[in-house]
């Protein structure tokens, strides 16, 4: 339990931005009412709209009812946290507002007496990454002498390899480490830390986990909305930048990770970054054979016309962007030395699913008749979203007359599990930071690391203009080029079907 004499203060930069409005005021509101946020709290958003405090309040009372995915909303506990919620506005860059935000803070530092701990949140564009923590350094908001400072980031870290690096020297010459939490949702799924504890904790997986029973591994994470109304900045970030340096990787380093000598933070994070360290580096010229790219163009998906990526508002009609990546690549270590990884994620998908597939070696000698490769290998899935749970694939005999093998399943859903509440995201990674647990954060090799993995690609295709960019009609699985990375007559699942009526698959 928190000292009562001591304030927390959550100072969210960006605050009238989509991210406030969906994810943080709602997380805020579920913490508030477990009881996760110390007595003593002031919620200040920063942002350049001229809002008063009851204007940003009204903006947040919406954003918790309309996206609070608890079942049950209570109008009280809505406004007891929103007398919390002040708001300065500031154009971040000058000092404007950060004079107003010092003399708040000592002024409420003045009525407790007691220590004051400040959360900085910078859910803001990157650009701003390297100058809020430096406004506030020179307003004298980063000294530890009264309480704890900690800075959380929003993705992505960096544009690549060069900027994050130079992110992370600039940011450590004001902050230490620990004083930074760089946030990927995806660490905060419940489902994917889940990972850890299936694969830690079961002698039934543990043996198996290696190159001498799996032949493969895929990790999808579809979507099937487009860019929304984020096609400015999307368009100059790209599927590769969006998910794949963040939330795929950190899927591919807890899923194929060693164990860890403890469940401190950085035991854990130093065998992801060993995984990192362990790609096999692609070089440029290979690219084209292990990366796929590819752009939705427009389709119609149950009768309803789907524009292309190239209409939506804030994107370049003449846009290269990819908004899909499949990619497979080996990781060059004792227990994978062999196996491949393909990865895959894009928006304007069928459906919307994020998972993780474990294909395991077939049988050394095929007894029974088999007539498609993909029906000889077991799968695990470990399904992160939505419909969370584990399904485990495996063939019995179809019953009746021979030997004809049929591939069954045996389901976990984490529905079934009534009564247990599993946090959203959000609300799990910013009560871990409330509490100072970096577990579930990107330190700074790792994200430097991931950036250098996908160094080759970003130069090659930036440099390369004959790399090919595929459109694919939006509603289906991609380009057809990506069913052709995986090789020996298998094939990516498919958890559905196309559902494009038309549109075709082009070179762009
Ligand atoms: C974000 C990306 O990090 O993750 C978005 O910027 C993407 O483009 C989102 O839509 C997906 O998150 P989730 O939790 O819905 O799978």
């Amino acid at each position: 339990m928190s000292n009562q004499s001591e304030t927390l203060f959550i100072i969210i930069f960006g605050a009238t931005g989509d991210l406030t409005y969906r994810k943080l005021a709602p997380a805020l509101y579920s913490l508030n009412i477990q009881g996760s946020i110390p007595e003593r709290f002031y919620i200040v958003g920063v942002g350049r709209k001229n809002l008063t405090d009851e204007e940003f309040r009204a903006r947040m009372r919406e954003g918790i009812k309309l996206f609070s995915y608890r079942s049950e909303i209570r109008d009280s506990s809505i406004e007891e946290l929103l007398e919390h919620f002040l708001y300065i506005k500031s154009d971040m860059v000058s000092h404007e507002g950060y004079t107003d935000l010092k003399s708040l803070i000592k002024k409420k530092e003045d009525e407790s007496g007691g220590a004051i701990n400040c959360i900085y949140y910078l859910a803001t564009p990157p650009d701003l990454f390297s100058v809020i923590p430096f406004r506030l350094h020179e307003a004298g908001l980063t000294s530890e002498d009264k309480g704890y400072i900690r800075f959380v980031f929003e993705k992505p870290f960096g544009y690549e390899y060069a900027s994050c690096r130079k992110l992370n020297e600039d940011l450590h010459r004001i902050l230490s480490e620990k004083q930074i939490y760089r946030i990927d949702h995806y660490l905060g799924k419940e489902t994917v830390q889940n990972i850890l504890v299936m694969r830690f904790s079961n002698g039934l997986f543990e043996p198996l986990w290696n190159r001498n029973y799996i032949h493969h591994i895929q990790i999808t994470s579809a979507e099937s909305i487009g860019v929304e109304n984020r096609g400015g900045y999307y368009d100059s970030a790209g599927a590769l930048r969006d998910m794949v340096q963040n939330h795929l990787l950190q899927m591919v380093g807890l899923t194929a990770m060693e164990p860890p000598s403890s469940i401190h933070p950085d035991a854990i994070r130093n065998e992801v970054l060993k995984v990192f360290q362990s790609l096999q580096p692609l070089k440029e010229e290979e690219v084209p054979e292990y990366v796929i790219r590819g752009q939705y163009t427009a389709s119609k998906v149950m009768g309803q016309c789907i524009p292309a990526y190239r209409q939506e508002p804030g994107v370049n009609p003449a846009s290269r962007t990819e908004t899909y990546v499949a990619m497979k690549f080996f990781i060059n270590n004792w227990r994978w030395g062999g196996v491949p990884f393909f990865i895959r994620t894009g928006k304007r998908l069928p459906t919307r699913v994020t998972e993780i597939v474990v294909n395991f070696k077939p049988t050394p000698h095929f007894l029974f008749h088999v007539d498609d490769m993909n029906k000889a290998i077991n799968q695990l899935i470990i399904r992160i979203q939505p419909d969370e749970g584990i399904v485990l694939k495996f063939g019995i005999k179809k019953p009746g007359s021979g030997f004809n093998v049929e591939n069954v399943s045996m389901d976990f859903h984490y529905s079934d599990l009534l009564k247990v509440r599993v946090p959203e995201a959000y609300e799990r990674l910013l009560g871990d930071v409330i509490m100072g647990d970096s577990t579930l954060f990107a330190r700074d090799d790792i994200v430097e690391t991931a950036w250098k993995f996908l160094e080759p690609v970003q130069k090659a295709w930036a440099e390369n203009r004959d790399i090919k960019i595929y459109g694919y009609p939006a509603g289906t699985w991609g380009p057809e080029e990506a069913g052709k990375i995986i090789g020996d007559g298998l094939e990516w699942r498919y958890p559905c079907k196309n559902l494009a009526d038309d549109g075709t698959f082009c070179e762009l």
